[in-house]
């Protein structure tokens, strides 16, 4: 059906996991960008410590990622204490979902450690400098940031937050790197660095060489981490990402995709709900319609996964097959309200296949339709141009295989 050529992408795993992580970043108070600021607290203790320049990469692409273990606004506000109540499970969490990955492996070990205290006591069994390096300097980076987090001018706040730090030294922390952090808390440039619009610009900065991801597995393996941590967001949204995505695939065949946009589609399905982590989970679970202002808040979520796959080179169609999955051909989708014309046959399949998707799954409020409502809800979509006629002709004929998909997933 469409006939355009993908060059192979070419994309550094730092920016790759950097944008990605930043969905994650959200909680009840919006954007917070914990996993930039604890990257960039690393990489200021790993200059003024020296750190193997060969290990910083993989320090920081561990710190952008380092709560991978958590998708709930719930979890999160759980480590947004100083002293977390059972820091272990989401390491072990993110531990899990970052080891089935030869590339992540290296980060999912620094992972699994990131709450072990020097000490001892830990469930991991480790304590002091059998705790890994790294995992060290981000335990440190974390509960700086945590306490960085708090209210007030960030340079007021400095002197408590370096009492605080050196009151545990020896017992959650390193003795030795609370000496480097005392050194690197003397520069008001890190303070200021954590708390200014140029995090960003600060972070690439930081980071000159780091490793490539040039086959598509990995960043489908990639993908299908953030699909899970997605889906963590509510046990009804429980696979719906990895669902959307088979199917899309399934249907972008179908429709003639070339094996390469197969793949591609297969990426955009797993992420199109990415802005989701920015919604809470009371929203997403609500047994009931959702007022016109839950219903905004749900709008956003379509907008940020836009923005955030714009951020990777290489993801541009990705991203328009991804993002557009709530739009409409008749211009009374959203966020950005395209018409027909604009919205290419991979975004016009995302949006059947999301459809079909969310009507067999089971939601709090009703069980999975049977086919024969799937498909009259549909077929008035279809009349009513909020969908693709082709597209759900394409997912008719061939109804009985995206059933099997939706039941092999539930067995798998
Ligand atoms: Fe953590
Ligand atoms: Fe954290
Ligand atoms: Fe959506």
């Amino acid at each position: 059906m469409i006939n355009t050529s993908i060059a192979q992408p070419k994309i550094e795993l730092y920016k790759l996991l950097r944008a990605l992580s930043l969905a994650m970043d959200y909680n009840r108070n919006g954007l917070m960008r914990h996993h930039q600021r604890v990257a960039l607290i690393c990489s200021y203790i790993a200059k003024e410590m020296q750190l193997e320049s060969a290990k910083l990469p993989q320090l920081l692409c561990s710190a952008v990622i380092h709560d991978a273990g958590t998708s709930t606004f719930h979890e999160k506000a759980d480590l947004e204490q100083f002293e977390v109540n059972n820091p272990w499970r989401h390491c072990q969490k993110g531990y899990q979902l970052l080891s089935n990955m030869p590339v992540l492996l290296p980060l999912a070990e620094i992972i699994l450690h990131h709450h072990d205290r020097w000490d001892g006591q830990n469930p991991s069994g480790l304590s002091g400098s059998a705790i890994p390096l790294l995992s060290r300097i981000i335990f440190l980076a974390d509960r700086v940031d945590v306490l960085a987090g708090r209210p007030g001018n960030i340079l007021d706040c400095r002197p408590e937050i370096v009492r605080q730090i050196n009151a545990r030294s020896g017992t959650m922390f390193d003795p030795e790197l609370i000496n480097v952090f005392n050194k690197v808390a003397d520069k008001e440039s890190l303070w200021l660095d954590l708390t200014s619009q140029f995090i960003d610009i600060n972070l690439d900065r930081r980071l000159h060489t780091c490793p490539v991801i040039t086959g598509q597995s990995e960043i489908i393996g990639i993908s299908q981490i953030f699909a899970e941590i997605i889906d963590g967001k509510s046990p009804f949204t429980h696979r719906h990402s990895r669902l959307v995505a088979e199917v899309a695939a399934f249907l972008a065949g179908q429709a003639g995709f070339t094996n390469t946009q197969q793949k591609n589609i297969y990426v955009a399905g797993l992420l199109h709900d990415l802005g989701k982590l920015s919604i809470p989970e009371e929203i997403l679970e609500k047994p009931a319609g959702l007022s016109r202002q839950e219903f905004n808040i749900i709008k956003q979520h379509t907008y940020i996964t836009y923005q955030i796959l714009s951020m990777i080179n290489g993801f541009e169609e990705i991203n328009q097959w991804a993002a557009y999955h709530h739009e409409k051909l008749n211009g009374e989708g959203y966020p950005f309200h395209l018409t027909g014309a604009d919205m290419p046959t991979g975004s016009r399949i995302m949006a059947v296949a999301d459809i079909f998707s969310a009507l067999v799954e089971d939601r709090p409020y009703r069980k999975g339709l049977p086919r024969h409502r799937v498909e009259e809800i549909m077929i008035r979509m279809a009349e009513t141009r909020s969908i693709d006629r082709e597209i759900l002709q394409i997912l008719m004929d061939n109804y009985k295989e995206a059933e099997n998909i939706k039941e092999a997933l539930a067995v798998g």
